[in-house]
């Protein structure tokens, strides 16, 4: 086990990056951050402002002293060429979702990561979500017997900008996909078949971008399981987030966290709290359990929990629903 703690760069101080950012600056024991890259000066300012050492790019950032790994947190079309040159470089890589749209790419890059004998882990936070990863842990032990059905219901609060969603891959890759892994981490059994719908229902900004908003996923395991997927890109209510997994012999599931627990019953009705507002507040649990569990893994030499390989696995579903949308036809896996 390495004694000191882990030295971390951060690569990339936007919506994500801020988290990983604060949270290692706080929150993750055994690791701290010794410098952060940006090509933005706004986005550096946040991190020179905690001290900490800045840099316009990655080269840059990768000759800091000593430095152990980095956490990749650019645009997703910057992800494999930062991962390669970190691996390159000798530095173990959190890398946040998805490695790349392509899946040549990301055999690539993990091609190289291997070669290079670093650990390269993906940002599929929803599974250190501690209400998920219950649900799981319930389904391995043979809680409910043997899965027959599995819902996952991933409705974000409101769509990012155009610009975003311009270079964002789509709705199966941008959003689904980390459904796509929920679902293979609650089924633990390989995908053979993916039907996929989907629609332009939210804003039409949204499909003239070559997008869609709303969308239905059905997925079929080799198990004999089946998982049903929907996605929205605006709930007026806020961030919907449910799993739920029907077995021989049983059920469980786990819904929203609410802003408060309360209950308030009337003898006109009943009211609860809405669902927590967005990803940093319903996750924030789940990406400071993330980071803790990468720091761990490295510092203790033992494998990351979430690797590339589940990462390719996740695109080649994102890829799959994408072309069974467009023939309208289900795909083999
Ligand atoms: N796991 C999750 O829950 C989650 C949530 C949000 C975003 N993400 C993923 O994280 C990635 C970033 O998303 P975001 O919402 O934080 O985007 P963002 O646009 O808010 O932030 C990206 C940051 O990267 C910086 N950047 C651009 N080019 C760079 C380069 N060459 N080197 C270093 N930094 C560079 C930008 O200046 C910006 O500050 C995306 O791939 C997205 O899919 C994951």
């Amino acid at each position: 086990m390495k004694p000191e703690p882990l030295r971390l760069g951060v690569i990339g101080l936007g919506r994500i990056g801020q988290i990983h950012f604060s949270n290692l600056r706080g929150a993750i024991g055994n690791a701290q951050v010794v410098a952060a890259a940006d090509p933005f000066s706004e986005a550096r300012d946040l991190a020179a402002n905690d001290g900490i050492t800045t840099h316009a790019t990655v080269e840059a950032l990768l000759e800091t002293p000593q430095l152990d790994g980095v956490v990749v947190c650019s645009p997703t079309d910057e992800h494999a060429n930062h991962v390669a040159m970190a691996a390159q470089a000798g530095k173990h890589v959190f890398c946040e979702k998805p490695l790349d749209l392509s899946v040549e790419r990301v055999q690539e890059t993990l091609t190289t990561v291997q070669a290079a004998g670093v650990q390269l882990m993906l940002g599929f936070n929803r599974r250190f979500d501690p209400h998920f990863a219950k649900v799981q842990s319930v389904v391995r032990n043979g809680g409910i017997g043997d899965p027959h059905m599995i819902r996952i219901t991933s409705r974000d609060p409101s769509p990012p900008p155009i610009d975003y969603i311009e270079r964002s891959g789509g709705l199966f890759l941008d959003m689904t996909i980390h459904d796509f892994d929920m679902a293979r981490y609650l089924a633990a059994s390989p995908v053979t078949e993916i039907y996929a719908r989907g629609s332009n229902l939210v804003d039409p900004a949204i499909g003239e971008a070559g997008d869609i908003d709303s969308a239905v996923c059905v997925l079929s395991f080799a198990n004999g399981a089946t998982a049903v997927i929907d996605n929205s890109r605006k709930a007026s209510y806020g961030y919907d987030q449910r799993v739920e997994v029907f077995g021989a012999l049983g059920m469980i599931a786990a819904g929203n966290e609410r802003e408060t627990q309360h209950q308030w019953l009337t003898a006109t009705g009943e009211q609860r709290a809405l669902p927590k507002h967005f990803f940093l507040e319903r996750y924030e649990a789940a990406y400071r359990l993330e980071m803790q569990a990468f720091v761990d893994a490295i510092r203790n030499e033992e494998p990351v929990p979430v690797t590339g390989a589940d990462g390719l696995q996740a695109l080649l579903l994102g890829l799959a629903a994408q072309e069974s949308m467009q023939t309208n036809r289900p795909v083999t896996l």
